[in-house]
């Protein structure tokens, strides 16, 4: 019998409410929240309120979209977190609310983890070829910057992670040093692409193992744009496509060093990359480019399910279900991966 999830996602400034049945995807309704671009990041009050307002009207939409009703589902998958707790408290009522008025069980899922296993999300219309066990993941978002080894769809283990900020965060920090707009990394993007990437150089961290560190490179942008400001106002306006694609290049070299070595550590050569930094276009060339060279199986995750999204709660829901794993009601939201101990635990992040 076919397992039907309704999957909800609240963490940022994404409310978003998918159904799957099995791995099949039946709809994916996402309202992002505008807001938040007139202050160049996101306010987590604006944000609560915009989920409040857009919550019940995503989910039924997603209902409909999918054909089904709440009496066919199987079980409610809501994200527990990380994420702001203001957001992540409205997804986690509702799921709680709609669980007692429907009758159906619970499940709580850690967005990380939801990131990686939207590989396994399938389209009916065209299936993809999905990694398999054991595999790593470079999981790139604005919070998060880890190399992990996915064991099954529930049992991991963090081999590597920051030691400062997210690569997504030196992503929108660079555009907001150079008035760019937020969120940041896709104008990055975009500027990249017409830019010379080995025209200026930035600092690289020296961190030991598989660790990563983004702080530095981002103050050496900041200390790098304020000297050459002081000599030419107008050094930015005349290079910014230069230095989006240079520092873009320095991150991403910065990334694959390591995620190079976590290949070489295990002898696993299946390689994924996932969150909201896996949209960019020179990781993605990059991750392909080195993995054909290298003799590696890449995975890619479609454009749509990089950055938030339910449809990825919804399969992390589905491998739950199958094994029984549900919530009480009374669970309450976890706003840090680290209350998920996340270091040096080896399971479930
Ligand atoms: O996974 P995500 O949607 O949210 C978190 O869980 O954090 O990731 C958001 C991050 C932001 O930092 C955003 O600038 C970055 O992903 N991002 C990108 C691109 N698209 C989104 N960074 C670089 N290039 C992109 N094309
Ligand atoms: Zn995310």
């Amino acid at each position: 019998m076919a397992t039907f999830i309704l999957g909800i996602e609240s963490s940022c400034d994404d409310t978003s409410a998918a159904v799957l049945r099995d791995t099949s995807l039946l709809a994916n309704v996402m309202a992002s929240q505008e807001v938040h671009r007139q202050y160049g990041g996101v306010i987590p009050e604006l944000a609560s309120r915009a989920h409040q307002q857009n919550i019940l009207p995503v989910v039924s939409e997603a209902l409909r979209l999918a054909g089904v009703t709440m009496a066919d589902m199987d079980a409610i998958a809501f994200t527990r977190g990380p994420g702001l707790l203001g957001s992540l408290l409205v997804g986690t009522s509702f799921a709680k609310g709609l669980s007692l008025s429907s009758g159906k069980p619970l499940i709580e899922v850690n967005h990380l983890q939801g990131h990686i296993l939207s590989h396994f999300v399938q389209d009916p219309a065209s299936p993809h070829p999905v990694p398999e066990f054991p595999f790593l993941c470079l999981l790139v978002s604005g919070g998060h910057t880890q190399i992990v080894r996915v064991d099954d769809p529930l049992h991991f283990a963090i081999l590597g992670h920051t030691i400062d900020d997210a690569v997504g965060e030196a992503f929108d920090k660079c555009a907001k040093l150079m008035g760019l707009g937020y969120p940041g990394g896709p104008v990055v993007d975009r500027l990249a692409k017409e830019g010379d990437p080995n025209r200026f150089r930035f600092a690289k961290p020296n961190v030991p193992g598989l660790d990563y560190s983004f702080s530095g490179i981002k103050t050496s942008l900041l200390y790098f744009l304020r000297d050459q400001l002081k000599e030419d106002p107008g050094f930015l306006e005349k290079n910014k496509a230069d230095l989006c694609a240079s520092f873009q290049k320095d991150l991403i070299d910065i990334l694959l060093k390591k995620l190079i070595l976590a290949v070489k550590q295990t002898g696993i050569r299946q390689v994924a990359i996932a969150g909201g930094v896996s949209a960019n276009s020179g990781l993605r060339n990059r991750i392909e480019e080195e993995g054909a060279r290298r003799g590696w199986t890449t995975f890619l995750p479609a454009l749509r399910f990089t950055t938030d999204n339910a449809a990825m709660i919804a399969i992390t829901g589905h491998y739950k279900f199958l094994a029984g794993l549900f919530a009480p009601l009374d669970i309450a939201p976890l706003s840090r991966a680290a209350e998920y101990g996340d270091r040096p635990a080896d399971e479930n992040f």
